[in-house]
């Protein structure tokens, strides 16, 4: 083992990066007495004048608020030379790794047992006044067991359950973002995150994001449409309330087609459970309590079943393996059709040929030094300082 300064040792450079976001990059990591695997998220210092960034304050108060089966433990903080981070129990995968694994399936009974896990935490949180406010699937980690675990607290805060106050609407990954957040309310409650995990459940069972929209507003509405239908007043009157309601105002009417779409690939009690969760009406979604007893987790079969399978897979797969097995592919993929092509280029002029080896070399330079991470990571907002608190 190399020698380390600190008492977690990770592998050099960026061998044991297993995440990378906007704001910074998780590592795994090994303490070195015990042998404990850790998540290590560097928390950015750089820009920083006044010390410690305020976002990861309040991560790290959330997080030490908090404990339970479905939410992940923060170990501790620790500072080493210029840098911070904060300490996790490492999980060896997440969501988006499961969902993308090549071979791995989830059967209808893993399905289950996962969805449950989701909304006990999400129940868990609701409960103790804290939205999460990002929940999608390479936020959630499963360990090799099967359990899973909330993730991800950068845009998590305290909510009052009394009275209303204002939040910035500019949160959550905006494929997971709920109808009332793309209209530009700020006093949204838990409703929000509800949306957000029936897309992460839908994703369980499609295996691909049930609304992926190009990044905009607009577009992300006119996909959610597109699926549900446009929305009404009778089924939401708090919807001409909306802040941008006339802005968005869709220019025609679209019937909805979410029946058609998924009723094959959902139970019955799975697909009104659903429903229900996608109900445009905030204040008509089930709450995660209700979720919870809902007869598709109570009465229909098969009965929930903790994915222990997972154990036998081999690695660790979050998004970011998934990614770079995907980029890899996809350069394995370029290469062949190249090949092909330069078959086809061999009966070519001898001259011709050379400046195609040439250029064919300098690419798959730049391919192997390229970096593996994914720059056009899907749009997440950073929560703004001037929202009440
Ligand atoms: N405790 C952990 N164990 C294993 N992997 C983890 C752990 N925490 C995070 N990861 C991995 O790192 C990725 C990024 O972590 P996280 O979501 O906490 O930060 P982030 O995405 O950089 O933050 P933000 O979404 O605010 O930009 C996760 O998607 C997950 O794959
Ligand atoms: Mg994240």
């Amino acid at each position: 083992m190399a020698v380390s300064k600190s008492v977690f040792f990770r592998k050099p450079g960026n061998e044991s990066v297993v995440g990378s976001g906007t704001y910074g990059k998780v590592f795994k990591g090994l303490h070195v007495y015990t042998g404990q695997s850790v998540a290590l998220k560097r928390i950015r210092m750089e820009g920083e004048r006044d010390g410690f960034p305020v976002t990861a304050v309040r991560e790290v108060k959330l997080l030490q608020s908090l404990r339970h089966l479905n939410i992940v433990s923060l170990l501790e903080v620790m500072v080493e030379k210029n840098d911070c981070f904060m300490v996790f129990e490492y999980l060896a995968h997440d969501l988006t790794g499961i969902l993308n694994h090549p071979t791995f399936k989830l059967d209808d009974a893993q399905r289950k047992h996962l969805s449950m896990q989701l909304f006990n935490g999400l129940d868990y949180l609701h409960s103790r006044g804290v939205l999460h406010r990002d929940i999608k699937a390479a936020n959630i980690l499963i360990s090799k067991e099967g359990i899973l675990k909330l993730a991800d607290f950068g845009l998590a805060r305290f909510y009052a359950k009394r009275h209303q106050l204002d939040y910035t609407n500019r949160v959550v990954t905006i494929w997971y973002r709920s109808p009332e957040l793309l209209l530009g309310e700020t006093q949204y409650g838990p409703a929000c995150d509800i949306w957000s995990a029936a897309c992460v459940m839908m994703e369980i069972f499609a295996r691909n994001a049930v609304f992926p929209g190009d990044g905009t507003e607009m577009n992300q509405l006119e996909k959610i449409y597109a699926v549900l239908g446009t929305p009404t007043v009778s089924d939401w009157p708090g919807i001409v309330d909306m802040a941008w309601f006339e802005l968005l105002r869709p220019a025609f009417k679209v019937k909805p087609v979410f029946k058609e779409r998924y009723r094959e690939q959902l139970s019955p009690a799975a697909f009104d459970l659903l429903e229900w969760m996608f109900r445009y009406d905030p204040t008509k979604r089930p709450t995660a309590n209700e979720v919870l007893a809902h007869r598709y987790f109570t009465e229909e079969a098969p009965e929930a079943r903790q994915a222990v399978e997972l154990g036998d897979i081999a690695g660790d797969w979050h998004e970011f393996e998934s990614k770079a097995l995907r980029r890899e592919n996809e350069r394995r993929e370029k290469e062949v059709r190249k090949a092909k092509e330069g078959r086809n280029h061999a009966k070519e002029p001898a001259r011709e040929k050379g400046a195609h080896g040439k250029e064919r070399e300098r690419k798959r330079v730049y391919d192997e030094n390229e970096d593996p991470r994914d720059p056009k990571r899907v749009h997440t907002d950073q929560a703004v300082g001037s929202e009440a608190s």
